[in-house]
């Protein structure tokens, strides 16, 4: 999947490590990559967090080090990934310039010591960055090694609240709305006094409890917080890229408190990679929904292509927490196996031998402490060798008939105000994934406002604040055919956050064919049963809409508690050439499969019946289709695909050509 003209770019699937040759006495350095390329190592992660050690002094490079440790994994030709290693400035940097550090939502500076504490708007702070990285990318420019840059560490999106980022904010409002008065109505600050005179009024929400400002200035701030981390990643992409036009140039994501748009995030880099750290302990009850195939296919859908794992779990996380689990038997070689399978052309492992200093010293790598190579080692020996067998899905890709839609002002507006306890929006996207994956489909996640048109089933849960694009897609996806599933919570806000004077679900009222009358909130463990068509008891949790039908409108199951015993629960309308679901509450697992196989039967996917839950198969296409089985529970599992008989261990994974 090279890119552009990115040369080098590595061919084939690809198990490396993340290295930090800074950790440990160089005399060393040749034992591991000796090391590692017998265990079937090609790509090494350097240079993250070695601020300190590439300019011990202002202005003093001393880039060295790192030049005999990229030689040393060329030479056994591994090629290298450097990373910027801005994510921690040195400790002389935060001496001399104290106004990098970042300012918290209370208006405290962050303690120096720990790591990504500086402001990205900083000009000083961008200053020296550009200094050090041109200085990385000018050495390793006609390095054959060097085949790529990650950008800084895990970036948030910025919520610093200093100076800078203060008058950054501001200006980002003023740039959008023109005048206050524009604001004013946007975000509807005539409630509680909040109408501002001045743009200097406009502040980002510094309180620890923001959940008592206005929601529009809540959602608002979010988005610039997005946009903010965009402009550093594009100031960095854009100094490596002007050097070294041919190298690759990512960053590492992840799922945190403060998301970036990845969309967003990701136009201007070569590929996404992703630090994937799968459940250690699997839950005991059916209900959770553990399977980290959903982040997979999340980052696989920011760009619709194949993606790098740069962080892949290794062993027992911990270290700010009580440690977890040892990881079982099967997990390292598994849950590498299983981010193939969705997609991902190299998985790299963090990290090499676990640290013996700092605060992540029980964040285990692939070796102990020990540096005596264990079980996890074997395993990992294991995990290469599978991957060198594997080598013709180079060029595969997944491509599925159902989509799921992704909002970044959704999960911003929903974290802001919980519409009810423990209610996210993320599960409600897990939870149609998993229906589908209980059924052997393989789903895409992607943004709302990609185009629809080769989809069969497009899911869209909790569409809680208005986007007219996307709304204007499901209504012509449902149109042409395909089968759309609404949720509760669909259509409360406007584009700015506030509620839309109309009956729910507003501007999705005449897709589903449906108003909601009232709602009932439900604490957290609440279950109000429900009946379907056969009258099998199934039950909502979280949220009940209370809805009535309009003519025509199919209703699958209704309630049979409560005060809306017998309101509609789940409906179908027939809109154009296809169909719209509507759920009014949040199913449980085995109710979602069944009308998760009802949708798939019509749209004539085929499913597997039966398939074990936690057993999950996708395929990735090329000249050949590949199949991946994926064991993703603790039990030995016996698995039927028409006339074939599967048995899988743990975390054992088939891949096969069929
Ligand atoms: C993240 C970071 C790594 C390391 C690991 C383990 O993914 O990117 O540097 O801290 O977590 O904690
Ligand atoms: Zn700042």
């Amino acid at each position: 999947m090279a890119d552009n003209n990115i040369v080098n770019f590595p061919e084939g699937i690809n198990i490396g490590v993340d290295y930090y040759p800074e950790h440990w006495d160089e005399a060393l350095w040749v034992k591991d990559a000796d090391m590692m390329y017998d265990a079937g190592v090609k790509i090494v992660r350097m240079a993250e967090f070695a601020w300190c050690r590439l300019e011990p002094e202002e202005e003093k490079f001393d880039f060295e080090w790192l030049d005999r440790a990229v030689q040393l994994f060329g030479e056994r030709d591994m090629y290298v990934i450097l990373c910027t290693p801005t994510n921690t400035p040195p400790q002389w940097l935060f001496e001399k310039y104290p106004e990098i550090v970042q300012v918290d939502k209370t208006g405290k500076k962050i303690q120096t010591g720990i790591r990504g504490h500086r402001c990205l708007n900083s000009p000083v702070y961008r200053e020296l960055s550009k200094k050090i990285i041109v200085k990385m990318a000018e050495r390793y420019k006609d390095n054959k090694s060097v085949i790529g840059y990650q950008i800084d560490n895990e970036l948030e999106a910025n919520h610093c609240c200093c100076d800078v980022c203060k008058e950054s904010f501001r200006n980002w409002v003023r740039k959008k709305y023109g005048t206050v008065q524009t604001v004013n109505k946007a975000y509807g600050n005539n409630v509680w006094s909040g109408e501002y005179s001045d743009f200097s009024q406009v502040m980002p929400p510094m309180n620890e409890n923001d959940k008592w400002l206005n929601p529009s200035l809540n959602l608002d701030f979010n988005r610039y917080a997005s946009d903010s981390t965009c402009d550093y990643v594009a100031f960095q992409s854009d100094i490596i890229r002007k050097i070294s036009p041919d190298k690759l140039i990512t960053t590492n994501t992840w799922l945190c408190a403060n998301m970036p748009d990845f969309y967003d995030m990701f136009n201007e880099l070569d590929i996404v990679s992703f630090d994937n750290y799968p459940a250690i302990t699997l839950p005991k009850d059916e209900e959770t929904l553990y399977s980290h195939g959903f982040h997979l296919d999340l980052m696989r859908g920011i760009k619709n292509k194949n993606f790098w794992i740069m962080e892949q779990l290794s062993g027992i996380v911990g270290s700010w927490t009580p440690m977890s689990r040892a990881i079982q038997p099967g997990m390292l070689k598994g849950y590498s196996l299983q981010a193939i399978a969705h997609g991902a052309d190299a998985v790299i492992h963090f990290r090499w031998r676990t640290a013996v200093s700092g605060a992540e010293m029980y964040w285990q790598g692939i070796i102990d402490h020990s540096n005596v190579p264990g079980r996890r080692y074997k395993e990992f020996c294991e995990l290469c060798n599978k991957v060198k067998e594997i080598q013709g899905l180079s060029t595969t890709v997944c491509r599925n008939k159902i989509a799921i839609l992704y909002s970044s002002d959704n999960e911003y507006a929903f974290k802001n105000q919980h519409q009810a306890q423990e209610m996210h929006y993320f599960e409600q996207m897990k939870q149609w994934h998993d229906a589908f994956t209980c059924l052997g489909l393989g789903v895409d996640i992607i943004n709302q406002t990609q185009n629809l048109d080769d989809y069969k089933i497009i899911v869209s849960p909790t569409m809680f604040v208005e986007n007219k694009e996307t709304t204007a897609n499901l209504y012509k996806a449902a149109d042409n055919g395909a089968a759309v599933i609404l949720t509760n919570r669909s259509g409360e806000r406007d584009y700015n956050n506030k509620c839309i004077m109309e009956q729910l679900p507003t501007v999705y009222s005449k897709l589903a064919g449906i108003k909601v009358t009232e709602y009932d909130v439900l604490p957290d463990g609440m279950k109000v049963a429900i009946r379907d068509e056969q009258n099998n008891i199934i039950y909502g949790k979280r949220w009940c809409d209370i809805i009535e039908e309009n003519d025509n409108v199919e209703v699958l199951a209704r309630y049979n508690e409560q005060f809306y015993k017998d309101a509609p629960a789940v409906t179908r309308n027939k809109y154009g050439n296809g169909e719209v679901y509507y759920f009014a509450s949040v199913l449980n697992r085995d109710a979602s499969i069944g009308f998760a196989k009802i949708m798939a039967e019509e749209h004539g996917l085929d499913i597997v019946e039966n398939l074990p839950k936690g057993v999950e198969i996708t395929y990735r296409y090329g000249e050949k289709k590949w199949r991946f089985i994926f064991n993703n529970t603790e039990k030995k599992q016996e698995i039927v695909i028409g006339k074939e008989k599967i048995t899988l261990n743990p975390f054992d994974m088939e891949i096969e050509v069929v």
